[in-house]
Order: C-alpha cells, then structure tokens, then sequence
C-alpha cells in the first residue's frame, strides 16, 4: 500500500448533541467550534496516524445521531471496523441510550467490530449528571476501552481516537498474518506435492 500500512474504518455513533462532531474536528483540526451544526446523515474525515510503527490511514466517519437519519447511517455500520459510543456526561438521556446503539452495532455492524465508550464534555463538570464511576462500569459490562474527554478543551481526545486505532489495527493486523502463513503454508506443500510428483 503507498504511504501507509493499513487503511481502517472508525464511525462515532451516539445521540445528538452528544459532540461527535466536536471530537472529530478536535482531533483532525485540533479546534473546536461552539457552533456546531447538527450533521446531516453522514460525514467523514481522513487521518493519517502510527501506530507501533505502523503507518494507519484512518477513515473517520461522523454519524448523524438524530432519529430521522438513523436508516441512512446504519448502513455505514457495515464496513466499519471500529466504532465510538459516545455520550454526554451532561445528559442521563443520552448515557441511557447507549445501550440502544450497542443493540443497533449488534444488527447492522460485523461481529468483530472493536468498540470504545466516550464520556464527552467533561469540562461542563458543574452540569455532570452521569459520574465516572457509571461510565467505567458501563465501559466493563460491555468489555470495552473508556474515555471521559472534551472536545471543548481536547482532554483525552488524541488518546480516545489512538485507542479505537490500536485496538482495530491489532486484531486486523493479527488475521493478516495468520492469513500469510496460512498461504504460505499452503504454496509450501504444494510445492511439496509438485516434488514428488515429478520425481515419481
Ligand atoms: P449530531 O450531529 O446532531 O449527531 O450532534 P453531534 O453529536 O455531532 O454534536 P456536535 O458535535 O454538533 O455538538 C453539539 C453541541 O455540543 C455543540 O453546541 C457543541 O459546541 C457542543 N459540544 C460538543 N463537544 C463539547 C465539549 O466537549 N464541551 C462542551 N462544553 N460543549 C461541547
């Protein structure tokens, strides 16, 4: 592959208003606006990001959390090998609805699909309504990575996004190689059986 090593797919999914957006402008262009409108269906961004040394170009795509976009984004569910739940520490509503979108990973999305949990807006701590605490133990019964950011402030942005990247580059990169030997393998005994049939 030229300039990279492996290409992958991440889709932020979660309510509205939760800062999907926000956390994907934050990490690609390290800025944030407070005007942020709601997405229409889909959108995405390119990152380019190593990881142990492997060079990843990232697809981030940036759903719609809004109920009327919800068969359109679905079908990006699919091709995507890692996928960010987000919610809003501020809001009981969208923290309850995760649950929701991990029932929608389930149906539309492949099996393996990596997934991380994402408190955002943690610089609103006045307003908290769901503590670490809940995050964490949500994060633990689905046996996924958990990050509280902000992308008002970047806190744990990059680290949310290298997360997500790791964990789908491991496994990928893990079915790649055994997937080599597995054809290696393969070329070597046919090799082996071009041998002996000439030879007898
Ligand atoms: P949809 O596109 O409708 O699904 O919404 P979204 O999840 O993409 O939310 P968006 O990024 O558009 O942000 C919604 C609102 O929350 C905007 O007014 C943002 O400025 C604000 N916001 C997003 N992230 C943060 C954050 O980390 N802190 C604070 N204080 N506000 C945020």
């Amino acid at each position: 592959m030229q300039g990279f090593d492996l290409q992958i797919k991440i889709l932020t999914i979660g309510d509205s208003s939760v800062g999907k957006t926000c956390l994907l402008h934050r990490y690609t262009s390290h800025s944030f606006s407070t005007s942020s409108i709601p997405t229409v269906g889909i959108d995405f961004k390119i990152m380019n990001i190593t990881v142990e040394g492997k060079r990843i170009k990232m697809q981030c795509w940036d759903t719609a959390g809004q109920e009327r976009y919800r068969n359109i984004t679905a079908n990006y569910y699919r091709n995507a090998q890692g996928i960010m739940l987000v919610y809003d520490i501020t809001s009981r509503k969208s923290f309850e609805a995760i649950d929701n979108w991990v029932e929608q990973i389930q149906v539309h999305a492949g099996e393996s699909v990596n997934k991380i949990l994402i408190g955002n807006k943690i610089d609103m701590e006045d307003e908290r309504k769901i503590s670490t605490k809940e995050g964490t133990e949500l994060s633990a019964r689905y046996g996924i990575d958990f990050f509280e950011t902000s992308a008002r402030d970047g806190k744990n942005v990059d680290e949310a996004f290298y997360a997500i990247a790791k964990s789908v580059s491991d496994r990928v990169l893990a079915i790649n190689n055994k997937n080599e030997r597995k054809s290696l393998l393969l070329n070597n005994s046919d090799s082996t059986k071009g041998t002996s049939a000439s030879c007898c």
